[in-house]
């Protein structure tokens, strides 16, 4: 079943488990997705961000999420990822997307603010819910690691949320999106402190190759969302490489060998989520 943004976090939140959200590009993504969340009994996030448009379209791909969610026996919350744009959040809301990111987290503090506040009156008119991030998660291999305080302050993030609206906050912990080269230390206590301070559903970006032990405490924590993207690509990857090496490799059963890396790799998430049961 459909449900909003706002219903699938403060579950999580009141029950300190965190939901999985998925960057799927594909039907068989969504599928082994959806098929992952029903065997597991777990709520889910589909979700697809602006900068995989050019080979998953969002007018193509809205469809098929919302069909799959409608017809799920689980919760599932049909989410735009870093939407770059006022006009890219209202096209996602047309469409049917019921939650929306507006990512202007690379601009000064103001006008951070100054656009997340107008999507949310635009996207709260429609009833859509509104992420937002703040402090910087950037991308492995594209954003230069920067000397100073990397992570999103404790203050700034309370003034963030009263002055925007928002309804759930991207934090930077040292998370980055991408294959990361070395297992990263995220910043825990920071996490804490941002937590403490505000008791509101937070979300971890570029869950790919985080510890087990990283994943943990963000969701003892306060983090109610983690995003995975690349980990579903590089088993897709694998997989369908390892089966094309085959003489009999054929176009339909390949079709099934992303469907069935999706699952598994989403299974694998969501167990870690501890979001088992919890639809
Ligand atoms: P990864 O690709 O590192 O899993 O990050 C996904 C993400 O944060 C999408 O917004």
């Amino acid at each position: 079943m459909l449900v909003t943004f706002k219903e699938i976090l403060s579950d999580a939140l009141d029950h300190k488990y965190a939901v999985g959200a998925f960057n799927c590009l594909s039907l068989e993504n969504v599928m082994g997705a959806i098929e992952a969340a029903e065997e597991l009994s777990s709520p889910i996030i589909l979700q697809l961000a602006e900068v995989q448009f050019p080979y998953s379209p969002l007018a193509c791909m809205a469809p098929i999420f919302l069909e799959y969610a409608r017809k799920s026996k689980v919760p599932v919350c049909v989410h735009l990822d870093h939407g770059q744009s006022f006009e890219t959040c209202a096209e996602a809301i047309r469409l049917g997307f019921n939650s929306v990111m507006i990512d202007s987290s690379l601009l000064p503090f103001r006008e951070n603010v100054a656009l997340v506040k107008d999507v949310v009156r635009m996207a709260h008119a429609m009833h859509v819910d509104v992420e937002a991030e703040l402090g910087m998660v950037g991308t492995i291999g594209v954003t230069e690691a920067s000397g100073g305080d990397i992570y999103t302050g404790v203050e700034e993030s309370a003034r963030f949320i009263a002055e925007t609206g928002v309804d759930a906050l991207a934090i930077a912990l040292g998370n980055m999106h991408g294959n990361y080269v070395a297992t990263p230390k995220l910043n825990i206590t920071r996490l804490q402190e941002i937590n403490a301070r505000n008791h509101f559903p937070l979300v971890l970006h570029g869950g790919t190759g985080t510890s087990v032990e990283d994943f943990k405490a963000c969701i003892h924590n306060g983090i109610c969302k983690i995003n995975v993207a690349t980990a579903i690509q590089l088993r897709i990857t694998e997989k369908v490489r390892r089966y094309v090496a085959d003489d009999r490799a054929n176009y339909i059963d390949m079709k099934y060998v992303i469907v069935d890396a999706s699952r598994e790799v989403v299974k694998e998430h969501l167990t870690l989520f501890e979001s088992i049961g919890h639809a």
